[in-house]
């Protein structure tokens, strides 16, 4: 494996999905956005299949099959519902994230370490399918060698704690995330690991992380969707395309 010049970002689309159906009915139509984030610039589409369908929909998932050129990344629990859909549809890249009914959005990584036998034999028939297996995990040592174990070939390093001290103002603790995202992205580089991150990123936080020469992909949905009611989808994915360009060559 050898660094990649150019950083990917995958959109995530879920939260089109919200305002769908916070109304119910057919708009806005997500597959419609990631048509444009196609066009606009993004190099694959993430999208979240909640166990409790409150945002992407079974039919979403099968339009995106049906519609994209560039890859889907196909973020899920590790149930087996879940994995029999991905069993279906053989999306190019499949992302093993925790999920809680309760929760908002997804809060932490997974626990790899706890639940590591569980856990290798859930993603081994997504390998045997195609599939890139990434996990979702925090910027943890214990936690990366145990998803290098399982045999995932990418794991995503969760930024939301780098993210939410930004948002606060307690710039000691957004330093000593970013130290830790820094760090633990070359430690899953030495691995073998493809880096990915993602998670609460914005124009302000997106460049340090941009600038990690391990990380490969980042994947940002909320505040893209967000964006895109000022300044349209396009403009919104091209001013985040060119932040993380420039955060890279500079
Ligand atoms: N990566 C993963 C694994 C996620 O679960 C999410 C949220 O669904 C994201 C990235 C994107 O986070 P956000 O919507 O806050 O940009």
């Amino acid at each position: 494996m050898s660094f990649s010049g150019k950083l990917r970002l995958g959109v995530n689309i879920d939260h089109v999905a919200t305002v769908r159906n916070a109304r119910g009915g057919a708009f806005p139509d997500p597959l419609r956005a990631a048509r444009i984030a196609q066009e606009a610039g993004a190099d694959g589409i993430t999208a979240h299949l909640r166990e409790d369908r409150r945002h992407i929909s079974d039919a979403d998932i099968e339009g995106l099959v049906d519609v994209l050129t560039v890859p889907l990344n196909f973020e899920m629990a590790a149930t087996d519902e879940m994995q029999k859909i991905a069993l279906r549809h053989k999306p190019h890249a499949v992302c093993i994230v925790p999920e809680k009914r309760e929760e908002r959005t997804t809060e932490g990584g997974l626990e790899v370490a706890r639940e590591e036998n569980r856990l290798a034999h859930f993603i081994a028939p997504l390998r045997d399918a195609g599939c890139r297996v990434s996990i979702f995990i925090a910027a943890d040592h214990r936690q990366i060698e145990a998803a290098h174990r399982i045999g995932a070939q990418v794991i995503e390093l969760h930024t939301g704690a780098y993210c939410d001290a930004h948002a606060e103002g307690d710039f000691e603790t957004r330093d000593s995330e970013l130290a830790a995202l820094r760090e633990m992205s070359a430690f899953a580089y030495s691995l073998g690991l493809e880096v990915h991150a993602g998670h609460g990123l914005t124009y302000d936080t997106v460049s340090p992380v941009a600038a990690l020469p391990e990380v490969m992909e980042l994947n940002i949905g909320h505040f893209l969707i967000g964006e895109s009611i000022f300044l349209g989808l396009s403009p919104a994915i091209a001013e985040m395309r060119r932040l993380m360009d420039d955060a890279r060559s500079g």
